[in-house]
């Protein structure tokens, strides 16, 4: 257990607490904590009106709700019933109507090293700007936007625009293909698309614009595309739909009234993968949402009011719209935020960017630490670090050697490491150790205790709950108030997807185990997803693409161990034409899926082989074919029609070892 690390507010607590002048020890200090934490997460479990009654008081309602929870339509379920709420409101007029008024929002790093600084009332400014222009274009609320743009502040300032209309978003991370874009904007029903000439990465400019074209010959329903200038790409505008932002977002001193709407109203729309080819559009409220994404935040990291945060994430996915976005700006935090990529031009990239803004909590994935690990220990010891006070992980489970090098490296073996479990569907943090409450000793690889108001078991395949140390799947059974409404348009995918396998509860899909002393311990994907770089891939929707490409007649998907992103993706594919070579195959499908669907979605591995091993009824077994691309034995193929493939298999793994061994 880890727990030599000094926790400065914590004493001074103990100290008056006891009333002993002297510096407590770290017995003291974990027993308090662990005591604090016990008795709030006891409250919420046993009495949740009462706690949160008081914790909604983190955001300002319009109308206060009359109701904490209405379960009677379970599992739609709905918080804070009939309380009448602005997200924009609570992220920044609040603050810039109030004493944050001067404070910094947001410091905006570029990849070249271009810096902006956004007060909060510079922020109000830019966001009620564009509020006004949307609201010229004819929006309102309950309408859909797509967002698709790079890490710069008019990604926020869109997000922030919709929200404080009503008008439901759904921002599409930048790396995405046009297929995927075009999925998300068909599935949305969205009419508007906000967009930028394109963005920077490692360097290069990605055409975000030309992708948004692309997808947009696949739809029908957007009739405007707002596009920022931001890399002075040539773009093609179409004068009957497409504007540009600084022509539409012009300075005015008229304020635009926010939207008062109802707890329930959705705020957005985020697409995540499932188990088949069709990305589920988890749908958040507004009221329960605010209150889980600020309260999380502050429970787990504790920041103080003149701390800067940096949640190294994209804002395309669930942590970047919870905590780099809603959560820091409902505390009215200043956070840093970065376009590019964190190893360009140097692998020292975010050990600068820490010392060069005395960051005070990073907040980064497995995969990050892991790249920047692999570049060892010179680049982080040429930095002064010693603003950090925190650091936060997210996304995979952290293996304990990765654990201990950020620890020992990022944080100087002082910083304690939160390690959030969570999902795009929970809207934020359900696991954490909660700095912000008590922290417990930390153990390398645990995410530790459920937050106050998460109920978590962990259930064998009948949904009885396992003994402890036994690993089993890991459900929640109570609501909690960040968690999505629904699945756009797809409500009976919602209830099968996550409340039919144990009845009554929210299965999260992942393996875990509860240890003796009651921490939890990620196992992974229980189900047909991977994680790659903390990003959850359908191995369906991989499949399908591979198929998508033209060409291939059938493949088959799975995730092979990767010592830095977690998993890598292996795809096995039959040809349709037998005389394009295996080469030429590999790299137009590669070219393919890179285009249509984004670069993350492209497999490590293609191997192009003549069959895939299958059932009597023709149905491909995946699992044989890992378990034989992985070396491990294949378990039960006595269902196995033509055990040729198998041998094939085997055959291009070796040869794919040999070639790049
Ligand atoms: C899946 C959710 C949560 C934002 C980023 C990913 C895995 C996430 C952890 C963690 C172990 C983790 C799970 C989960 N996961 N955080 N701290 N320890 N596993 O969001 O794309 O919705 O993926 O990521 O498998 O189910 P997402």
């Amino acid at each position: 257990m880890f727990n030599n690390f000094k926790i400065g507010s914590k004493s001074c607590a103990l100290m008056v607490e006891t009333g002993q002048n002297r510096e407590p020890s770290r017995d003291e200090i974990y027993h308090m904590g662990l005591a604090t934490y016990r008795d709030l997460y006891s409250k919420s479990i046993e009495n949740p009106e009462e706690f949160w009654e008081k914790h909604s008081e983190i955001i300002y309602w319009h109308r206060k709700w009359d109701r904490v929870l209405d379960d009677s339509k379970a599992p739609f379920y709905k918080w804070f019933v009939n309380g009448k709420t602005n997200m924009c409101y609570n992220a920044v007029d609040r603050h810039a109507l109030g004493n944050r008024r001067n404070k910094a929002a947001y410091i905006w790093v570029a990849e070249n090293g271009d810096e902006k600084i956004i007060t909060y009332d510079g922020l109000y400014r830019r966001v009620n700007n564009f509020a006004r222009a949307l609201k010229n274009m004819g929006m309102k609320k309950g309408d859909r936007a797509i967002i698709y743009m790079p890490m710069i502040i008019e990604s926020i300032t869109a997000v922030l625009a919709c929200a404080r209309l009503g008008i439901v978003f759904s921002f599409v991370f930048a790396g995405f293909g046009s297929a995927a874009l075009a999925d998300r904007i068909k599935d949305s029903g969205s009419t508007m698309v906000i967009t930028a000439d394109g963005g920077f990465r490692n360097g290069k400019i990605i055409e975000l614009k030309k992708i948004v074209d692309d997808a947009l010959e696949e739809t029908s329903t957007v009739n405007t595309v707002v596009v920022v200038k931001r890399t002075g790409s040539e773009v093609t505008m179409d004068e009957a739909r497409d504007v540009w932002w600084h022509d539409v977002a012009k300075d005015s001193p008229e304020a635009i009234e926010p939207e008062w709407v109802d707890s329930s109203d959705p705020l957005f729309i985020l697409y995540t993968s499932g188990t088949t080819g069709k990305p589920k559009g988890a749908v958040h409220s507004t009221g329960g949402y605010a209150v889980w994404t600020a309260n999380t935040l502050k429970w787990a990291f504790s920041p103080d009011e003149n701390d800067r945060w940096w949640c190294a994430a994209d804002i395309g996915w669930i942590t970047g719209h919870s905590y780099i976005v809603f959560a820091p700006l409902l505390l009215g935090l200043t956070s840093v935020i970065y376009e590019g990529s964190i190893t360009f031009p140097s692998p020292g990239r975010m050990w600068e960017i820490i010392e060069k803004y005395r960051i005070n909590m990073l907040y980064t994935s497995p995969t990050a630490i892991r790249t920047l690990m692999k570049f060892g220990e010179d680049y982080v010891r040429a930095h002064d670090l010693s603003s950090l006070k925190v650091l936060g992980s997210v996304g995979e489970p952290i293996n304990p050697a990765s654990w201990k090098w950020y620890y020992d490296n990022a944080g100087n073996y002082r910083c304690p490491i939160i390690d959030t479990y969570w999902q795009t569907e929970t809207g934020g943090f359900m696991l954490a150790p909660a700095l912000g409450i008590g922290l417990p000793p930390l153990k390398p690889g645990s995410a530790t205790f459920p937050l106050p108001g998460v109920d978590p078991v962990v259930l064998d395949e009948n949904g009885k709950e396992v003994a402890d140390g036994t690993k089993g799947y890991i459900a929640y059974r109570k609501p909690w108030p960040g968690m999505f409404m629904t699945l756009n348009k797809d409500p009976e995918r919602y209830v099968k997807a996550y409340f039919e396998k144990f009845p009554g509860m929210y299965n999260c899909g992942d393996y875990a185990i509860r240890d003796s002393e009651g921490y939890f311990w990620i196992l992974g994907r229980a189900d047909e997803v991977l994680n790659v770089s903390g990003h959850r891939l359908g191995t369906i929707e991989i499949e399908n693409a591979v198929i998508a490409s033209g060409g291939v007649a059938e493949s088959a998907v799975f995730g092979r161990p990767d010592p830095v992103k977690g998993e890598a993706i292996v795809a096995f594919a039959v040809l349709r034409n037998g005389n394009e070579s295996s080469g030429e195959a590999v790299a137009r499908i590669r070219k393919d899926i890179r285009k249509q669907m984004g670069p993350i979605y492209v497999p490590d591995e293609i191997h192009i082989v003549g069959s895939l091993p299958k059932t009597r009824s023709g149905k491909i077994m995946r699992r044989v074919i890992k378990a034989v691309a992985l070396n491990q034995l294949p378990g039960d193929i006595s269902t196995l029609e033509n055990s040729a493939s198998v041998d094939e298999i085997r055959d291009a793994i070796d040869s794919f070892m040999k070639e790049s061994s």
